[in-house]
């Protein structure tokens, strides 16, 4: 299993809308066995919460129905998940001030970073915005999802010899 987390600050709009936009590209892609995704935030502000009804409506415009309920990014989840994806720099900052191991400070970065294309390697934060931001995000994430599972794709092993999950 190759374990996913990623990660925004309330855990409503930004992180769960990567989650749900990783795992339909897994689905697509037949590769769901093979994954636990999840996703977290640095803040606790919106524990126990669906996310926000903004992230819910455009995922679900695209086919994406979201479950998730936010919960606070712990300490453990160093342990548990081999790519921890921070949405933006002070999430990462925040991340990266919650551990000294360096087992633990490799697996964190910045989902955008394996993007291309350059620009902002940051998924902003709608919050504050309009319906429209939330589709930027959307569309970022979508795209920044795509990347992502190329890379991990690339970097294990585990992938070499299957196709679509697979034994060939
Ligand atoms: P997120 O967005 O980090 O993408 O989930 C936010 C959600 C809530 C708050 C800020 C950002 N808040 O301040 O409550």
């Amino acid at each position: 299993m190759i374990n996913v987390l990623f990660v925004c600050l309330g855990n409503i709009c930004r992180s769960p809308a990567a989650e749900g936009a990783f795992k339909k590209l897994l689905e697509k892609e037949q590769l769901e066995d093979h994954f636990f995704v999840d996703s977290a935030g640095t803040a606790g502000y919106h524990d126990g919460e669906l996310a926000d009804p903004r992230t819910r409506k455009v995922a679900s415009d695209r086919g994406i129905s979201l479950s998730h309920i936010s919960r606070k990014f712990n300490i453990s989840d160093f342990e548990k998940f081999d790519y921890i994806l921070a949405m933006d720099n002070a999430n990462l900052r925040e991340l990266k001030q919650l551990t000294k191991k360096n087992e633990h400070l490799k697996k964190v970065t910045l989902f955008r970073l394996l993007e291309e294309g350059g620009g902002t390697l940051e998924v902003p934060d709608p919050y504050y915005y309009d319906i429209s931001y939330f589709e930027k995000v959307q569309d970022i994430v979508e795209s920044a999802s795509l990347a992502l599972l190329e890379s991990i794709k690339l970097e294990n092993q585990f992938f070499k010899g299957k196709k679509n999950g697979k034994e060939n």
